[in-house]
């Protein structure tokens, strides 16, 4: 198993496959100014693929595909297909918006993936374009059930809790929990970029505390349920006969960065080594340069040792990149 400097041990990638997506969140991604990675920097399925085998020769056991919105990129069933050729016991996840799946949740499941998570901030088909600009409520609704009859599951919500926009619709998203099987997280908004929209997002964070509490009020109690995985970066609750969960991911009020298991991959092949920091090592540089596997293997041991230590985010720093280009 791969360790860091500080005696972490990682063995979670994830993997950012396209940098592009359709909605737009205002925290995620400006409507102007943003440059997109041109299609021939992208890691194409096979360097993905390559990337996917040197972490597990040393250690990797846990995959995710994000974005921007990973179903936009076309042979995203080729990746998934990629990873899983790794082997049945490595876990593939995927982080998406949900709009797309109903044409290829099934393709998916198909293919290797595991389990989906989807972003919907609010169920509230006026207020959600509030944040998510270009979302549908009633189209992420399709996708959910979609992943649920392919059997990607459990499903997984998350919602960035945003001051002013969506802060009080987290009580029906929580609600949802009494009678669905579903997993709904509620995410402290982080500053993200070099853009005005850091500064804003800084005024408009919710406490995970302030969030628990207005559920609490309108619906009843939240009981702790224990920590499925050290490195589970939610803390889980449960109301008494719910069928769900209701979690609470809290990077900006209770960073849980010493309990940090993962990387990531950027879209264009940068290995990220803090997401709220800029640290990175270049990894397509070393695939291009005719790297194999364990050309890769070495390069992403030797990175993960310079791994940060945690985030400085009370010390005014955070990453340049956007969300975006990250994939959460
Ligand atoms: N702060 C917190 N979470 C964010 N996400 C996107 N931008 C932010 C932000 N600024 C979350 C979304 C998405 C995941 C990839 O990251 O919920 O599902
Ligand atoms: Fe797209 Fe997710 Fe960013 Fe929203 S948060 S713009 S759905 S990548």
């Amino acid at each position: 198993m791969p360790r860091d400097g500080h005696g972490r041990i990682i063995d979670y990638l994830r993997i950012s496959v396209m940098d592009r997506c359709n909605l737009r969140c205002s925290y995620c991604m400006p409507l102007e100014g943003l440059r997109f990675v041109p299609d021939e920097d992208l890691l194409t399925a096979d360097e993905i693929s390559l990337v996917a085998r040197a972490a597990v020769s040393c250690g990797f056991r846990k995959f995710r595909i994000t974005g921007g919105e990973p179903t936009l990129r076309r042979d995203l069933i080729e990746v998934v297909a990629g990873i899983r050729a790794e082997g049945p016991d490595v876990e593939i996840g995927m982080t998406t918006n949900g709009i797309l799946l109903p044409r290829m949740a099934r393709d998916l499941k198909d293919a290797g993936l595991d389990r989906v998570n989807i972003h919907i901030d609010t169920l509230d088909e006026v207020r959600i374009r509030q944040v998510m600009r270009f979302a549908d409520v009633q189209k992420i609704m399709t996708g959910i059930e979609a992943a649920e009859d392919a059997g990607l599951t459990p499903i997984k919500l998350n919602s960035v809790v945003v001051r002013g926009d969506n802060d009080t619709d987290v009580v029906e998203l929580a609600r949802q929990t009494l009678t669905r099987p579903w997993g709904v997280r509620f995410i402290e908004l982080m500053p993200m970029g070099d853009g005005d929209e850091s500064k804003l997002a800084l005024s408009q964070v919710v406490s995970s505390e302030e969030t628990m509490e207005r559920i609490a009020d309108s619906i009843g109690p939240l009981i702790p349920l224990p920590a499925t995985h050290p490195s589970d970066e939610s803390r889980n609750y449960q109301f008494s006969g719910g069928i769900g969960t209701v979690g609470f991911i809290s990077p900006v009020s209770d960073p849980f960065c010493s309990a940090c298991n993962r990387v990531r991959l950027s879209a264009e092949g940068k290995l990220l080594l803090c997401l709220l920091r800029d640290d990175e090592a270049d990894l397509r540089a070393v695939i291009r340069g005719g790297g194999g596997v364990e050309a890769v293997s070495h390069a992403l041991r030797q990175s993960i040792l310079l791994k940060p230590v945690g985030h400085a985010l009370d010390e005014g720093i955070h990453a340049s990149r956007r969300m975006h280009e990250i994939g959460g």
